[in-house]
């Protein structure tokens, strides 16, 4: 999955700038979508310095980050300015000299589906921020051939139609299979050991495992939690987080499942 998204970013900047668009219509958007904590937002990170790794002979990339509510949180009337000022001229004018990638984070804030909106319940300035997001990037893919979007998005189904149409590439990022599951924690374990060197023992002992086991279907978020959750059953841990046992690991994940049970069946 990593190695395809890359590949992606890397067609991006070597395919835009000698392919006619209008045969080839690359708009430069790369689309995460998933549910929370499932590392969108650290993947496209990740993404957009490995893409600038491989393509060094293009020069110093430029990585922005735009948190999309801050736009759209302006006052009525103002989002469609600060959106066509930041896309259109900001971006604009980096994009002229260097290689850039942007990461529009939470794009649904951005790019709202304008067919779910009802005009009485949505102040009319969303849809034209909406309108302005696309507009200005068509602008922008025209212009420059070397600038990539990585949009990141909690609620593809909020997103308009309209934007995801001019994705390039659309991956949906999945919970953590069994061996990510163990992965996370024995990082989140590692980091701890840092610290706290008798922690690192913990990892051999079999109920570690049964813990690991037990992480499946939890977000890689809630997974980085569990070991300091572990830490807090009893005042000595928390005091001394050395005294940590692979046992405190799969309470706290047993506690973490019964409370997302309890919170599916009250659903
Ligand atoms: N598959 C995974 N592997 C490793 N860490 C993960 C994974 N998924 C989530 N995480 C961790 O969970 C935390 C939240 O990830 P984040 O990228 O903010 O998720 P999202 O943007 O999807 O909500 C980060 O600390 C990240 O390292
Ligand atoms: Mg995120």
């Amino acid at each position: 999955m990593k190695s395809r998204l890359l590949s992606q970013a890397v067609l991006n900047f070597t395919l835009r700038p000698q392919v006619d668009r209008a045969e080839i219509p690359l708009h430069g958007v790369i689309l995460l979508v998933g549910s929370p904590g499932t590392g969108k937002t650290s993947l496209a990170r990740g993404l957009a310095t490995r893409a600038s790794d491989v393509l060094k002979g293009l020069g110093n990339f430029l990585y922005l980050e735009v948190e999309p509510h801050t736009l759209t949180s302006a006052a009525l009337g103002k989002s469609q300015k600060a959106i066509s000022e930041l896309l259109g001229n900001t971006i604009s004018e980096f994009a002229s000299t260097r290689p850039v990638v942007v990461l529009l984070d939470e794009v649904e804030t951005l790019a709202s589906d304008r067919s779910k909106m009802s005009l009485e319940a949505n102040p009319i300035d969303v849809h034209r921020a909406t309108d302005a997001v696309l507009a200005q990037l068509d602008q922008l893919a025209i212009k420059h051939t070397n600038l990539l979007f990585i949009a990141t998005s909690n609620f593809p189904e909020a997103i308009d139609s309209a934007f995801l149409s001019r994705a390039d590439l659309i991956m949906t990022i999945e919970l953590p299979g069994p061996e990510a599951c163990r992965k996370i924690l024995i990082s989140s374990l590692e980091a701890l050991g840092r610290s706290f060197p008798a922690v690192k023992q913990v990892s051999s002992d079999p109920i570690f495992e049964e813990a690991a086991r037990l992480c499946r279907g939890l977000d890689g978020r809630r997974i980085r939690k569990i070991i300091p959750t572990a830490c807090t059953f009893s005042k000595q841990t928390a005091l001394d987080p050395n005294r940590l046992t692979a046992k405190d690991i799969l309470l706290a994940v047993q506690h973490v499942q019964e409370e997302m049970t309890a919170r599916g069946k009250k659903k």
